[in-house]
């Protein structure tokens, strides 16, 4: 889950892979680092624990000079965020630097050998282990032919890695490779770029490549890219994307933080996605790549997903299960993959909802349930991510890039998606009506403009966060669907709060949950007006008879709900029940910033956490 970066040309490399990584950050940012060579072979590098904006500060006073380089911007696995551990990591002779994102499995092995034939180590990293291996195979067998001395390493290891290689003795030359982890190159007019992601890349081209597993790149100052795969054999038409969103997406355009920002986005987002979805065959999901007889003949659907996606999987088993009448099984993926038996149908369908595409478990799921003969469709927001590579049918939110680590417009977009799929599945089933079908899609074309309204009404979310002051703890309540709800306004709360959150279906409360309540304990209960609503409001008195602080998430005008709780969070009503979770979280979202903010945390980069979790 780090970012990696590298750039060789005619400009000097520091300051676009300085920029590059800031984009990066999200990935990680407990430490960074960059280096670069000058046409006359000296490497210089700059690293330290910390931010980019420190590295940044750094690196203006060492002022690193050479126009091809590398950077890194770490979360860390082996080894504190330390300065020692942060990258780039050299060959024991000073001449090779790489940076690393993923995990070698087989580094010990590696080391103690490397350590037996002479090598010495200053990290506590499994990364140092690279440089070593290529500077054996340099001198060595390669005979100074750096890709292949990067070829020949990476046979040796186990493991994921996006890897971005330099050596002195090539000044201009950046050797790029991946197994399991992200990358793609470009090719411009002043120079060869490469980064975990599109994201840096966007500000200098429209039109990037994507590394195969094992291929390795060899990037020149001229900008040409020569790609080959594990043989050594040239790669001829590689895996192009094309991106269709501006530079400027990725910028905070005014606003104080990207999760403020991507709140904003998200009536939007819903708009683009449902833009054209309604044609002659009813919904349009070209997607798919099953026909309409094979989509009729789905039995099960097994959902697989982590965190927020796994929260959308369980508000698509709602949509599923009551519009297309399958049975719906929802694995959080890091569970799925250790589970020893899994049953599945001939006519299993197979989910993965993955925001960035990249999230191991995840993978790892879907790589099994494909394994298992299931048609995998994917639902993603990144274009070209493995997860969008490897699925039979892709389905891609168009959300834009949502940098904050705490997933807010990918949740919502990723729903409306899942009732997408819904209701072809209803359609080509038999189980709805084109009529019915159509009825359904108007009524998800009111979402926008009902985020709108949630929106403007933030100030009841500032409001209701003070409430949570002083506090260390806060219990979220809903029913049916928005029991979810529940879980997700929890999970947003405890990632940038730092604040224990835990959320339950109301009804389970009274067994267990409730021994935590007592005087002023904040509970946020999930209450529209459905057909649980009486329900909810009997928990509702239960908490308050215990002395608890009771915050609404109402439909308007919920005079019951308005007597008992200390704030509402009010939402206007809307059309089907299952409309309800799609805008209320808003204010989740909202209420989870204001309380963070409050108490001075960085709503983007909470600790301990990254974007793209792309470890086991
Ligand atoms: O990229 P993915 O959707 O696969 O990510 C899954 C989780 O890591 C992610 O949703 C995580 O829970 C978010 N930080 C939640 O805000």
């Amino acid at each position: 889950m780090c970012g990696v970066v590298g750039y060789t040309g005619t400009k000097q490399a520091s300051e676009w892979l300085l920029d590059g990584l800031q984009t990066l950050e999200y990935r990680g940012y407990d430490s960074a680092g960059i280096q670069v060579v000058s046409s006359s072979g000296n490497l210089h590098g700059v690293k330290c624990a910390g931010r980019v904006a420190t590295l940044r500060e750094r690196a203006h006073s060492a002022n690193p000079v050479g126009t091809c380089g590398i950077g890194h911007t770490r979360w860390a696995t082996h080894g504190a965020p330390t300065d020692g551990n942060a990258h780039p990591h050299l060959d024991g002779s000073g001449r090779i630097a790489v940076v690393h994102n993923g995990i070698i499995e087989n580094y010990q092995k590696l080391k103690r050998e490397l350590m037996a034939a002479g090598h010495t180590f200053l990290s506590d990293t499994d990364t140092e282990v690279i440089p070593h291996l290529i500077q054996e195979a340099w001198d060595g067998p390669a005979k100074g032919d750096l890709a292949a001395a990067v070829r020949n390493a990476t046979d040796r290891l186990e493991g994921s890695w996006a890897l971005a290689v330099i050596c002195a003795d090539c000044p201009g030359t950046l050797v790029v490779t991946r197994n399991g982890s992200p990358l793609v190159v470009a090719s411009t007019p002043d120079g060869a770029y490469a980064a975990s992601d599109v994201m840096p890349l966007a500000s200098v081209t429209s039109h990037v490549l994507q590394l195969n597993d094992r291929d390795i790149a060899t990037l020149t100052p001229d900008g040409a890219i020569r790609i080959t795969d594990r043989d050594g054999r040239v790669v001829d038409h590689p895996t192009a994307i094309d991106i269709d969103w501006d530079a400027s997406a990725a910028k905070l355009g005014g606003y104080s933080d990207f999760m403020a920002k991507e709140i904003s986005e998200q009536p939007e987002a819903i708009e683009r996605l449902l833009s054209g979805r309604l044609g002659k065959h009813g919904i349009e999901l070209d997607e798919l790549s099953l026909t309409r007889e094979e989509l009729a003949s789905v039995d099960k659907v097994v959902i697989i997903a982590c965190g927020t996606s796994y929260h959308v999987g369980l508000i698509a088993k709602a949509a599923i299960e009551r519009w297309a009448r399958v049975p719906v099984s929802v694995e959080y993926a890091s569970e799925f993959n250790y589970t020893e038996e899994y049953l599945v149908t001939d006519h299993t369908m197979c989910v993965v909802i993955t925001q960035s595409g990249e999230t191991a478990d995840t993978l790892t799921a879907a790589r099994r349930m494909k394994g298992m003969g299931c048609n995998v469709f994917a639902i993603t927001n990144v274009l070209g991510s493995t997860a969008a590579r490897e699925s039979d049918g892709t389905l891609y939110i168009q959300a834009g890039p949502e940098v904050a680590v705490a997933s807010t417009k990918a949740y919502t977009a990723q729903m409306v998606g899942s009732y997408l799929l819904a209701l072809r599945l209803a359609l080509a089933n038999g189980n709805m009506s084109r009529d019915e079908v159509e009825k359904h899609y108007r009524d998800l074309t009111q979402i926008p403009d009902i985020m709108r309204e949630v929106l403007a009404r933030r100030w009841q979310d500032k409001q209701a966060a003070r409430l949570f002051r002083n506090q260390r703890s806060a219990l979220f309540l809903g029913r049916n669907c928005n029991s979810t709800t529940a879980y997700e306004g929890a999970l947003k709360l405890k990632e940038i709060s730092y604040l224990h959150a835990e959320a339950y279906p109301a009804g389970e409360m009274k067994h267990g949950p409730i021994a935590l309540i007592e005087g002023s304990f904040p509970v946020v209960a999930v209450v529209p007006a459905d057909h649980v609503h009486d329900k909810t409001v009997s928990n509702i008195q239960e908490c308050l008879a215990r002395g608890a602080v009771v915050i609404g998430v109402a439909t308007d005008g919920d005079e019951r709900v308005a007597k008992l709780c200390s704030e509402v969070l009010w939402v206007p009503p809307v059309a089907d029940e299952l409309i309800f979770p799609a805008v209320a979280i808003i204010h989740l979202q909202l209420l989870a910033r204001y309380v963070a903010r409050d108490r001075g945390y960085d709503v983007d980069k909470p600790r301990n956490l990254a974007k793209s979790v792309t470890v086991e």
